[in-house]
């Protein structure tokens, strides 16, 4: 089942194995690819993924969260952005850029010292910041920041794009109770909530024309008190099939949350796949694709992921940062990933670039 066919939208799959957005710290200074990106997603591709998410790629300059982030919010990123799907499609692979503002969770020194926006003024406890309600002129530049930076992925010929909904960053912000305190046509109650993510998507599409695919990674549960629950997070992807979405990622956590969306040493298979119930509750609610992620490490609980409805296609980011042939080789009958779940990639600060500790580089 692993290794049948999927689509989404338009867009036929070899198998239904996805490389979760990762970000690489690889782009230059600027946001521009580099050929370490290059060589890193060609090696990818080369792997065995169905489809590879890109790391997180800037929509505008006021969502900058993390140095060294691919960049898309101007045209003179197309060229190095075309050399990266190109490299991917000459071995045969398929990828999706993942389109993002960071919102709230942006550090002020990558912001040049500005406050970062949200769609309220809700302090952020783990970047110590309160960040700055955004007004309605500026929400509209962001929706349209989103359009254009989607009109150059397809200009840059990425096969889709996937819109990061999730993990507290700008998008899942207007959809949390929790972080969107509003009382306008941008919050209020969930109806509203959903405004931001329905009008970029409106956006987008007039933008990229049918037929090209735009997915979305949401949150099914922040993690948080006051936070978005499973409950509302169905009622969402529910509004997103309605819309016009070709797929749903299910992750959750935000930064407040601490390490729940990216959970630490997964030792056993009851340990795996710790979003799946929520992937279920989301999968039985629509009839678009819905991919889980968190924590998947053998390919019989990918299977058993598959085989008992928990969702469409399965996930994967760590475990590809250590492996990225992971989907070759559960082809050729590997049961598990070496990935010991260390988190130590996730050290952005110490990291030149990122990569696994655990492998001598
Ligand atoms: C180094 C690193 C970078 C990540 N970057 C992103 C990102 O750019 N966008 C995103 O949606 N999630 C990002 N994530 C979260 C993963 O996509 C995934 O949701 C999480 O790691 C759980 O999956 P896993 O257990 O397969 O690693 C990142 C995770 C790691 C470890």
């Amino acid at each position: 089942m692993l290794f049948d066919p999927s689509e989404i939208g338009s867009l036929r799959i070899k198998n239904r194995i996805i490389r979760s957005a990762t970000y690489e710290k690889s782009a230059d200074i600027d946001g521009f690819v580099t050929d370490r990106i290059i060589e890193l997603y060609r090696i990818l591709a080369k792997g065995g993924s169905g489809l590879i998410i890109s790391g997180n790629a800037l929509v505008h300059l006021s969502g900058y969260s993390a140095p060294m982030q691919l960049c898309i919010h101007k045209d003179h990123y197309i060229p190095g952005l075309s050399r990266l799907t190109e490299a991917v499609h000459k071995e045969q692979g398929r990828i999706f850029i993942q389109l993002v503002h960071g919102g709230r969770q942006c550090f002020p020194f990558l912001l040049g010292g500005r406050d970062p926006i949200a769609p309220s003024a809700v302090y952020d406890p783990s970047i110590r910041v309160m960040p700055k309600e955004m007004t309605n002129e500026q929400i509209w530049e962001i929706v349209y920041s989103f359009s254009s930076a989607s009109r150059r992925a397809r200009d840059a010929s990425f096969d889709g794009i996937q819109i990061h909904g999730a993990h507290g960053y700008l998008v899942s912000s207007f959809l949390s109770p929790h972080t969107n305190r509003r009382e306008d046509y941008w919050g209020g109650d969930e109806e509203r909530r959903f405004h931001f993510i329905e009008e970029v998507y409106k956006a987008i599409r007039s933008e990229a024309g049918d037929g090209f695919p735009i997915t979305i990674k949401i949150n099914a549960d922040d993690l948080i008190e006051g936070g978005l629950k499973i409950p509302e997070a169905v009622r969402i992807a529910k509004r997103l099939q309605y819309v016009g979405f070709d797929a749903i990622e299910v992750s959750g956590g935000m930064y407040e949350s601490k390490v729940a969306t990216v959970r630490k040493g997964i030792k056993s298979s009851e340990q795996e796949a710790y979003f799946k119930d929520h992937s279920r509750s989301i999968k039985e609610a629509v009839s678009i694709p819905v991919a889980l992620v968190g924590g998947i490490r053998s390919r019989s609980v990918a299977d058993m992921i598959l085989k008992e409805g928990y969702a469409d296609i399965v996930s994967l980011s760590r475990p590809l940062i250590r492996e990225p042939d992971l989907p070759n080789k559960f082809a050729e009958g590997k049961e598990k990933a070496d990935c010991i779940s260390c988190n130590e990639c996730m050290r952005f600060s110490k990291l030149d670039f990122v990569r696994c500790m655990q492998v001598a580089s």
